[in-house]
C-alpha cells in the first residue's frame, strides 16, 4: 500500500535557526521512513518580504543542504524548489479566485508583517497563505508537519480546498484533499534569546535573539551568554512571569533528548552560571555534526543540484496531474 504523504517547506530568507529545527526539521526527519515526504525550499514565499537578488539562489541552496545536513533522507523523502514545478503559481492563482478577501486579511501573520511594512505593504503578503494552500494541496498531502504559527495557514488551506470542492466538486469524488497539521507538542514555538514573549524568527533585527544551524561554537557561547535570563535561583518550566527560564530549559530538554522531570530535577536548584554552560555545550554538539555534514555536501560539486533535479521531477509528476484536476473541474479546456 502506497505510504500516506507529507508536504513542508521552509522559506530561505536568511539562515534556518533553531526554531526552524526543532519546530519542523528535526519532526520531518523523525517521521519521514513513515511517510512519502516532500520538501520544498519555498523561495516564491521568500520575496513576500524585500529581498536582495544577488542572495535569492544562494539561500535556496543553503536551505536545500540543511535539509540533508540534518538528516533527510532521499529514500524516503523528495527535496525540491519552489520556483521550479510551475504548478505552484498557477494553481495559486486559481485558488486566489475563490478565496474571500476577509479570510486573508484574517491571518495574524499578515496583521503583524503588515504593521511592521506600513503603506508599502505589497499584495504576495496577503495572497501568501493562498500560494501556501497551493503547495500542499498540489500533492494530495496527508500531513503537514510545521511549527505552532503556522497552524493558521493550514486551516486556511483546509477551508480552501473544502470550498473548491463544495463549489466545483463531486460529494463523491472531491477535487482536493483536505490535509490535517502535525504541530509536536514540544518545540512547536522556540522563542527569541532576547525577549521570552517572542518567538524566534529569522525577521528579528537582532542576530542575538536567535541560534544559527551554521553558527560557530564561538558565537554560540557568546549568544548564551549574552541571551536574556532573570535573577531569581533555582531555574523552573511553566512559571509565566519567567518566559525566558521555561524557554531556555525546553531547549536544553529537546537538545539532550531528556524529559520535563529529568531536566526539572537536574535544574532545580542551579544558577544561570551554572546553567549556561551547559546548554551552550548541548547547542554546540547537537550542531556540529550538522555543521560538518553541510560543508561536506556543499563541497561536493553538482550533488546538490542532481538532488534538487530529480526532486522537481518526482514532484512535477504529481503536482501536475492535480493542476489539471482542478482545471477540468473549474472548466478549463485542457490541451491534448
Ligand atoms: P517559515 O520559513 O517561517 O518557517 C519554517 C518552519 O519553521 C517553523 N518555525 C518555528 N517553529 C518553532 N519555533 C519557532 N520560533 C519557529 N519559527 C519557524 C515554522 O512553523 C515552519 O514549520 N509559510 C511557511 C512556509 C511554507 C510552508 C508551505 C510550510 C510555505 N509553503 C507549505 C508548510 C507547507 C513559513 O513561512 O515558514
Amino acid at each position: 500500500m502506497a505510504k500516506p504523504r507529507v508536504f513542508s517547506g521552509i522559506q530561505p530568507t536568511g539562515e534556518l535557526h533553531l526554531g526552524n529545527y526543532l519546530g519542523a526539521i528535526q519532526n520531518w526527519v523523525e517521521i519521514q521512513s513513515q511517510f512519502e515526504n516532500f520538501f520544498c525550499v519555498v523561495d516564491l514565499h521568500a520575496i513576500t518580504v524585500p529581498h536582495k537578488p544577488e542572495m535569492l539562489a544562494i539561500d535556496t541552496h543553503t536551505v536545500a543542504a540543511l535539509y540533508l545536513a540534518c538528516g533527510i533522507d532521499l529514500e524516503h523523502s523528495n527535496i525540491f524548489v519552489q520556483s521550479h514545478v510551475p504548478a505552484h503559481t498557477e494553481l495559486a492563482w486559481l485558488l486566489n479566485c475563490i478565496t474571500p478577501l476577509n479570510w486573508l486579511q484574517d491571518m495574524v501573520q499578515f496583521k503583524e508583517k503588515a504593521i511592521k511594512q506600513g503603506e508599502n505593504v505589497g499584495a504576495g503578503l496577503l495572497n501568501y497563505p493562498v500560494l501556501m494552500a497551493a503547495d500542499i494541496l498540489l500533492y494530495d498531502t496527508d500531513k503537514v508537519p510545521v511549527g505552532e504559527d503556522q497552524k493558521q495557514h493550514l486551516e486556511l488551506a483546509r477551508d480552501i480546498a473544502a470550498r473548491l470542492n463544495y463549489l466545483f466538486g463531486k460529494e463523491e469524488a472531491p477535487v482536493l484533499k483536505l490535509p490535517e497539521p502535525l504541530i509536536r507538542t514540544e518545540g512547536a514555538r522556540v522563542m527569541s534569546l532576547t525577549d521570552g514573549t517572542k518567538k524566534m524568527s529569522k525577521s528579528d533585527p537582532s542576530d542575538l535573539s536567535r541560534i544559527n544551524l551554521l553558527d560557530p561554537p564561538d558565537q554560540i557561547q557568546h549568544k548564551v551568554k549574552r541571551c536574556k535570563t532573570d535573577s531569581v535561583r533555582g531555574l523552573t518550566f511553566d512559571n509565566p512571569e519567567r518566559p525566558e527560564c521555561d524557554n531556555l530549559l525546553t531547549l536544553y530538554m529537546l537538545l539532550l533528548g531528556k524529559t520535563k522531570e529529568e531536566v526539572t530535577a537536574e535544574c532545580a536548584d542551579m544558577g544561570w552560571g551554572q546553567f549556561k554552560p551547559l546548554l551552550t555545550e548541548a547547542l554546540i554538539n547537537t550542531l556540529k555534526p550538522i555543521q560538518d555534514k553541510y560543508h561536506e555536501i556543499t563541497s561536493e560539486q553538482n550533488y546538490l543540484e542532481s538532488v534538487l533535479r530529480r526532486g522537481r521531477e518526482k514532484a512535477e509528476a504529481i503536482a501536475n496531474p492535480t493542476l489539471t484536476r482542478v482545471k477540468a473541474a473549474l472548466g478549463y479546456s485542457i490541451p491534448v
